[in-house]
């Protein structure tokens, strides 16, 4: 099938590629010509496991191309994806320019039999209002169909390839039937296609997400209290994840959640409820929680030297908002270093792919070390933020060495604390008894 997907972004290049790999026809289009250049010589713009040598394979079978010639290829299309950015606005609603200068470009030369696909997440009522401004503007119905997408970063490709569910909402039925001939490869009984209304299917989107980080806020609330009374989240955790209806999942205390989906989905769905009078206190709750929790490092550190900073070393394991990612938008880490930054204190910086975003908004306020190793020499203090596989196991008598004081902050809980203890360690973690 010959498909064109607007935005090279994360998600649209994700999908692009996994269909492409999937036999399909597919052109990539983008607005920044640097960027397809780019990618037309197998340079990928994010960082993302599996993704580059995807885009080289297809792109050397044929079955995947790059342009910024939208208007060319859209007639060939018999599915025309719409993955541009929605970016946060001032009031944290979703900011839908770009989303409408690619439908009005597009609505003059969509075939007759095409759908336009739009994998944005938008706010509920967009894919009606695009269904609407198509047949004004090409003067005939055009179909819509909204197939949000629910990718981590990280492990995007598995995730597209093996989606738990995926969600098209139509408006009418079979619309759908496209979409499910190009998902059926990736499809299995067990994870099914669901077909429901355009605003169904945005809602899902926005549900899903503000689920996830309502679980997390939860968790770190509990954590913080089980500190209070001498409690372990760990326990805590097993103790409820037996019981079937609450599960083990998404339930991990930590710095609070970062990205580029969970910060802005939750405060698109506080701007919608109270835009339709229905002020959401609950996820203005989870908001505020997180926005507190990227504190609670800080707090320590702060805390543990009798509010003085200034002179001190603190070293810093991981940057990006989660492992196996070099995106660092909303990152914990950030508030972090802009807190100890403030107090005087010289940082000392480690992650494996996310030095060069950090860079580029520090610049030589930090001091960026190639081994997580190397920033322990003359710290006062390591804080980890991010918990990359490589941190997960390291040689403590070796850091103990290093450090000036054996002092762990731990915003992942990756040890445990009676070990810890024996190994001669001053040891914090989120939710966990000294
Ligand atoms: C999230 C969703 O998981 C995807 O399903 C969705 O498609 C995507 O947003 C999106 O809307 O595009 P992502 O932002 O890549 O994906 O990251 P997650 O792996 O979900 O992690 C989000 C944040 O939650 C991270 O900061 C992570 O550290 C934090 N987290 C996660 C916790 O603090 N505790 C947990 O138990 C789980």
């Amino acid at each position: 099938m010959k498909l064109v997907v607007v935005g090279t972004g994360y998600v649209g290049l994700v999908t692009g590629t996994c269909f492409a790999e999937s036999g399909n026809e597919v052109t990539c289009v983008d607005i920044d010509a640097g960027k397809i250049e780019r990618l037309k010589q197998g340079i990928i713009p994010i960082y993302e496991p599996g993704l580059t040598e995807l885009v080289l394979r297809n792109s050397q079978a044929g079955r995947l191309k790059f342009t910024t010639d939208l208007v060319s290829v859209a007639p060939e299309a018999k599915c025309l994806f719409i993955a541009v950015g929605t970016p946060q606005g001032d009031d944290g609603s979703a900011n839908l320019t770009a989303l409408w200068k690619v439908v009005d470009q597009i609505a003059p030369h969509v075939a007759r039999d095409a759908v336009v696909v739009i994998k944005s997440t938008v706010p509920v009522g967009t894919n009606r209002q695009t269904w609407e401004r198509l047949k004004e503007k090409a003067g005939r119905e055009i179909d819509v169909c909204s197939n949000p997408e629910f990718l981590k970063e990280g492990c995007a490709i598995d995730d597209f390839t093996r989606p738990d569910r995926v969600v098209v909402g139509v408006t009418r039925p079979p619309v759908a039937n496209v979409l499910h001939e190009l998902y059926q490869p990736f499809l299995r009984t067990e994870n099914p296609f669901l077909v429901m209304g355009l605003e169904s299917a945005e809602m899902t989107k926005y549900v899903a997400n503000c689920m996830l980080a309502t679980k997390i806020s939860f968790i770190n609330e509990m954590a913080n209290l089980c500190e209070a009374v001498n409690a372990n989240v760990n326990d805590v955790r097993r103790g409820i994840g037996h019981d079937q209806r609450i599960g083990f999942q998404f339930l991990f205390p930590g710095v609070g959640y970062g990205g580029s989906c969970f910060p802005k989905d939750v405060r698109a769905l506080i701007a919608v409820a109270s835009r339709f009078g229905l002020p959401s206190k609950m996820l203005h709750a989870v908001d505020e929680v997180n926005n507190l929790q990227k504190e609670v490092l800080f707090s320590k550190i702060h805390q543990r030297f009798g509010g003085d900073l200034a002179g001190k070393t603190i070293a810093i394991w991981g940057l990006s908002f989660k492992p196996r990612t070099d995106d660092i938008r909303e990152a914990p880490a950030l508030v972090l270093i802009d807190q100890l930054l403030a107090q005087g204190a010289t940082i000392k910086v480690h992650d494996p792919v996310a030095h060069e975003n950090v860079e580029a908004i520090y610049k030589d306020r930090l001091t960026y070390c190639k081994h997580h190793y190397d920033t322990l020499d003359n710290a006062d203090a390591l804080a980890i933020v991010t918990e990359w596989q490589q941190f997960r196991n390291p040689d403590f008598d070796y850091i103990k060495h290093k450090l000036k004081q054996p002092i762990i902050f731990d915003g992942r809980n990756l040890y445990d604390p009676k070990l810890m203890a024996e190994r001669g360690f001053e040891y914090s973690g989120i939710g966990l008894k000294a």
